[in-house]
């Protein structure tokens, strides 16, 4: 294998997408060089404009997943800290989580400290080979300890979507909270929060929502905002007279200064997302998924997981390494694609891929189908290369 330097082909939107709509880079250039004002603080001009930056992205959000009050949404600085906010913030010692074997580190390591130090009981239910999670499974676990089922809508390792509505449904009118990880699907599938019985939805901005690095947010509802407690604790340029955080949303979760470029750049996401015709979207989406299950659907030795609903596709190798497969694809072809564990260890039980992983490929809004047949073509090489069988 002796090339030349390929062009970069970026596929791996289930970390983070790229590149971002254009009106990203230019609403955070603009606002980082014309603005610069902190957002809740100062009465003037360019203050007042932050607010409104940030005004505008948390409704765009609110529209999106379909809550009626922008206010019930806080911004957070990535996935991670929205669903610490969201489990630090409501369970109690004694209280009983159920959630599942398909979640992503940044919801099991919280349950798993919390389970360590302070009494709280975890049931984990396995998912079927293709990463899917039996809702009734789930729901049969719930009991009267039960304070959260904390579940992903869909998994980062094979792009399953799950049940939810099923769920929340059933919990609508009791005393368990459902938080739904969203990472994989907010801007890439439907999301309504009421009609889903969502109590906490908690999501990166950087992926399918189309913002920069450094966005989050966790949406709460009335149920769960009786529940929750705020973790962080500082100044919120309101109630400045109290040395308690104030009550009131979305103050009571977003001390401290909220990254304002990055937001000015989400909320230019945000309003591509919403000129984007979601059936178009769906389309296209449904297309790369079908192309990608293709890709490795006749190569001997490959075993495929995934691309069902969503462009994430999950591929194993006999007899070797799957971090060899991965750099090939990036020194040979250009190709980016992780291989791993994905930070959501439990699930590679369930699918046969521990302790090795998967080598995962992962389409998003701006790829195209010519880019996944320029990957089937280096994959097909590589395995022939390597002599897969
Ligand atoms: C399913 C899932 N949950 C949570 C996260 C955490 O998001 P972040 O990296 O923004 O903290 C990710 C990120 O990869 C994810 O895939």
């Amino acid at each position: 294998m002796n090339r030349p330097t390929p062009t970069r082909l970026y596929l791996d939107h289930a970390a983070t997408g790229w590149p971002k709509p254009e009106n990203v880079y230019q609403a955070m250039d603009r606002y980082a060089r014309d603005n610069g004002a902190a957002a809740g603080r100062g009465a003037y001009a360019s203050g007042i404009s932050a607010d409104q930056i940030v005004a505008s992205c948390r409704r765009r959000l609110a529209r999106l997943i379909g809550v009626a009050d922008p206010q019930q949404v806080a911004l957070f600085s990535n996935g991670t800290t929205a669903l610490n906010a969201a489990i630090f913030g409501v369970l109690r010692p004694g209280d009983q989580v159920v959630t599942t074997a398909i979640e992503h580190n940044s919801l099991l390591r919280p349950l798993e400290s919390l389970r360590f130090d302070a009494d709280v009981s975890l049931e984990i239910i396995p998912c079927d080979e293709a990463g899917r999670v039996d809702p009734q499974a789930i729901l049969d676990r719930v009991t009267r300890k039960t304070k959260l089922v904390a579940v992903s809508h869909a998994s980062n390792v094979t792009g399953a979507v799950q049940d939810i509505a099923t769920v929340g449904k059933a919990l609508r009118g009791t005393e368990t909270l459902l938080l739904c990880d969203a990472a994989q699907t907010l801007g890439y599938l439907p999301i309504d929060l009421p009609e889903f019985g969502i109590d906490l939805l908690a999501s990166p901005g950087h992926k399918g929502a189309c913002g920069p690095l450094g966005t989050g947010l966790l949406a709460v509802s009335p149920k769960a905002l009786e529940r929750l407690r705020p973790t962080i604790f500082g100044g919120t340029g309101s109630v400045s007279e109290s040395l308690v955080m104030p009550d009131a949303m979305p103050s009571r979760l977003e001390p401290g200064n909220l990254n304002v470029t990055a937001l000015a750049g989400w909320d230019a996401g945000l309003a591509w997302l919403a000129s984007d015709d979601p059936a178009a979207r769906a389309g296209r989406l449904g297309q790369l998924a079908q192309l990608l299950r293709q890709c490795a659907a006749a190569l001997p030795g490959v075993r495929a997981i995934g691309a069902d609903h969503l462009p994430i596709l999950s591929l194993t190798f006999a007899g070797t390494d799957v971090g060899l497969i991965a750099s090939l694809l990036d020194t040979e072809y250009g190709i980016e694609a992780r291989s791993g564990l994905h930070c959501a260890p439990l699930i590679h039980r369930q699918l046969g891929s521990s302790p090795g992983g998967t080598l995962r490929i992962s389409a998003g809004h701006s790829t195209t189908p010519k880019q996944l047949q320029r990957f089937a073509a280096a994959l097909r090489e590589i395995v022939t290369e390597l002599e897969i069988r």
